[in-house]
């Protein structure tokens, strides 16, 4: 029976820190290693990587979608996208540069790999292992004002940017959003039963399946996957979720929106990307950062939302509160000869 020592030994085993090897061997499991330490939705992973001498290409899998939470595919891609990132500075520190280009033939994304003396470790690079989405409430600290341009500033992408709100009225405004995106999708049986088949209620089930919501990394109690499906009506409830939410959105310092002039797969990637580089930013200056997704995922919200932000003609795509805090235990990742396809033939 695994324990919660052996599930934090796995997960701390999977984010052993990486070679800072500039020296032009690219080592592409090392790479993938890295890509499938980025977020992605539910922890789906829903990805599958093809690599070649000087090429990675990611491509979806679609038998990991979340039709009810995600019918467009949206937060699918986004995922990719993220993954790109990490991959993107896992080369820099092999000691290659890269062109991210999503192609739409393939539905999928090409990393181009190109050696070049002036690449290396960078401080995102390092952050890789160390982000995590923290989903306790933080500190009530401030962000200091360099760190705030820092964070904006890693948001940004040509199609890219993040608004961001700290004000007391605007963290009540975001919460009301938010409770009324928990009372839509927790009284909906099909959005709960797919929630569900992604929670994780012991490190048994997380470390067999090395995907999903695992209950250690928000500090749940373990408890057998039959109980805890029997309580699990009690326990996530409309209510519940709004209040926590409220809490721990009063207790970031503040919260930002990534929105895009595009709502398409190759502005889905672009922001994925984004969203992954503010995060590890982040975890650079020690600021934690957490999903608020909800009024984004329910259709009939976001254009409330949207108006709300005084957007016009772009999409809000992606919601995260940030601050200090505590960090958690991590989550889990499947092997990577899961996700891995070798093809040395350039193709
Ligand atoms: C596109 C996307 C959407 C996500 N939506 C949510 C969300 O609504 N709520 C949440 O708590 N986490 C959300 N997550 C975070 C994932 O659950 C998290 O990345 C995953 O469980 C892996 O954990 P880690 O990021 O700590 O490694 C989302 C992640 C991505 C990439």
């Amino acid at each position: 029976m695994a324990s919660t020592k052996e599930y934090d030994q796995a997960a701390s085993d999977m984010r052993r820190p990486g070679t800072e090897q500039a020296d032009g061997n690219l080592d592409a499991r090392e790479l993938v290693r890295h890509a499938t330490l980025a977020a992605s939705s539910h922890n789906t992973q829903p990805w599958k990587f093809r690599t070649r001498k000087d090429a990675i290409t990611i491509l979806p899998d679609f038998s990991r979608r979340c039709p009810v939470v995600d019918p467009d595919d949206s937060h699918l891609f986004k995922s990719l996208g993220c993954a790109a990132e990490n991959l993107v500075h896992a080369a820099a520190a092999q000691g290659f540069s890269s062109e991210v280009r999503f192609d739409s033939g393939k539905n999928g994304i090409d990393v181009l790999l190109t050696r070049d003396a002036t690449a290396r470790a960078t401080d995102l690079y390092r952050a890789i292992p160390k982000r995590q989405c923290v989903r306790a409430a933080y500190d009530g600290s401030p962000i200091g004002v360099m760190e705030l341009a820092q964070l904006e500033q890693a948001g940004k992408g040509p199609s890219v940017r993040t608004i961001m709100l700290s004000s007391d009225a605007e963290k009540n405004a975001v919460i009301d959003y938010v409770t009324r995106g928990n009372i839509a999708q927790l009284t909906d049986r099909a959005f709960r039963k797919e929630l569900v088949a992604w929670l994780r209620f012991n490190p048994v089930e997380a470390m067999r399946k090395g995907d999903g919501l695992a209950g250690r990394t928000g500090g749940q109690p373990a408890l057998p996957t039959w109980l805890a499906k029997l309580m699990i009506g009690l326990v996530l409830t409309p209510q519940g979720q709004a209040r926590t939410d409220a809490t721990n959105i009063r207790s970031s310092a503040g919260v930002a929106v990534f929105v895009s002039s595009r709502d398409d797969k190759p502005a889905w990637v672009e922001l994925g990307r984004a969203y992954e580089r503010f995060a590890l930013q982040a975890t650079a200056l020690d600021i934690r950062t957490a999903f608020i997704n909800q009024p984004i995922e329910v259709r009939e919200l976001r254009s409330q939302f949207e108006s709300w932000l005084k957007l016009e003609g772009e999409h809000a795509l992606l919601m995260v509160r940030f601050g200090h805090g505590p960090t958690a235990p991590f989550s889990l990742r499947r092997p990577i000869d899961d996700v891995i396809t070798v093809d040395w033939v350039a193709g």
